[in-house]
């Protein structure tokens, strides 16, 4: 077991990274060490319940009132009617203050269940087990939760940290491939972003990785957690460091709010972001000739995108880009590469070259 501390103060919390968790008795004991009163809510999905619930349940049935609720599997129900089907459950089983959330899924079960711990009853306990690769490098990690509003992706939410991240490496062994990939797209961020070492050893580990070798993953998932802990340690509610984490982005949510969320999953947009993100930083002449060559290479490997949807062009993005919430005035605000494995937060980029890469990665 690799265990990474989130040194947040009265906020710290341990992330567990083991193969074979889920239904152990070290599970057990993690779990009834987070856990402070005697109710229990497990959040999941209509996918991850048939798979992996019946396990968890198993775990606490002994000692906890246990209740479940199965939300339905989407992006399209990351919003307020779904969270209102979790309040509802909470109340109807009467679940009181010392309650604990669980949520046990992916991003979106994870988001929502943090927002409903942050809410319910002004804000009750709650534990992350992720498991998809992008929960369990990153959306698990540093509190950010809420829900979707018709009107922008990720607009109504709450900083929320957990009481523990209980991640079983065995999960991603059910995972489909594109979202394998996509988790992949996150780790090699904090490659890019951090840790040039890291970033080799990405290069270095490629097949393994692809094939899910458990080793490898571990390795993998706990470098990403110890970057992500270290930066959300220094900036939690992010005054600045912590944008770095959104590196290819703000080009990523301008493709996918043209593809209207179903063209590429958020891990592809990322993906293709980040490639131009760091050919951008190329051509300013801030990071070495090459990196972008590398990282599509990996994109390939991956059978991740290197470029922009069919039939965005330039006007697109700059509209889309423009209402990055990463935008303080009418300036585009982007995170760029000084070098590898360091990442900057800047609107102070050239224009014309900034124009000149975005039509390059149009079709
Ligand atoms: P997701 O939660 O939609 O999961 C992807 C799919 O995989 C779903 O169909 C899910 O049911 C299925 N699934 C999950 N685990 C599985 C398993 N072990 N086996 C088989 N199927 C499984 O998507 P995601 O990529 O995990 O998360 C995306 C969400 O995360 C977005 O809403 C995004 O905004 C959010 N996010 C949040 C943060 C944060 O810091 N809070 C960071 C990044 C992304
Ligand atoms: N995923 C970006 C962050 O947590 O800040």
């Amino acid at each position: 077991m690799k265990t990474i501390h989130v040194d947040l103060g009265d906020r710290s919390y341990p992330i567990f990274i083991s193969s074979d968790l889920i239904a152990s008795k070290t599970a057990q004991t993690l779990l009834a060490d987070s856990i402070r009163g005697k109710q229990v809510m497990i959040v999941t999905n209509e996918t991850i319940a048939p798979i992996y619930l019946k396990k968890v349940e198993q775990l606490l049935a002994h000692e906890y009132q246990v209740s479940s609720t199965i939300l339905p599997d989407g992006e399209s129900f990351k919003n307020l009617d779904t969270l209102n089907q979790i309040f509802t459950s909470l109340l109807e089983s009467r679940h009181n203050r010392t309650t604990t959330l669980i949520a046990l899924g992916g991003g979106v079960i994870g988001d929502m269940t943090g927002y409903a711990a942050a809410s319910y009853q002004r804000g009750v306990d709650f534990i992350q087990i992720p498991t998809t690769l992008l929960a369990q490098v990153d959306s698990s990690v540093g509190g950010k939760t809420g829900v979707n509003h018709a009107l922008g992706k990720n607009m109504i939410g709450a900083f929320k940290q957990p009481q523990s991240v209980i991640i079983d490496i065995d999960t991603l062994q059910t995972l489909d491939k594109r979202q394998f990939a996509a988790g992949m797209a996150e780790v090699i961020k904090y490659g890019l972003i951090w840790d040039s070492e890291f970033f080799k050893w990405i290069e270095d580990n490629i097949v393994q990785l692809v094939s899910r070798d458990p080793d490898t993953l571990q390795y993998a998932i706990a470098k990403s957690c110890e970057i992500k802990a270290a930066v959300v340690a220094e900036d939690e509610t992010e005054k600045g460091l912590r944008a770095i984490l959104n590196l290819g982005h703000t080009f990523g949510h301008a493709m996918e709010t043209f593809g209207n969320y179903s063209t590429f999953l958020h891990g592809e947009a990322v993906a293709a972001g980040m490639v131009m993100a760091t050919d951008l930083s190329e051509r300013l002449g801030w990071l070495e000739t090459g990196i972008t060559d590398r990282l599509k290479k990996l994109n390939q490997q991956l059978n991740l995108p290197n470029s922009s949807p069919e039939g965005m062009d330039m006007d697109d993005y700059i509209n889309y880009m423009s209402v990055d919430k990463k935008n303080l005035d009418s300036d585009i605000r982007l995170v760029l590469l000084m070098g590898l494995g360091k990442a900057i937060i800047t609107t102070e980029y050239d224009k014309v070259v900034f124009e000149s890469t975005l039509k390059d990665y149009c079709s």
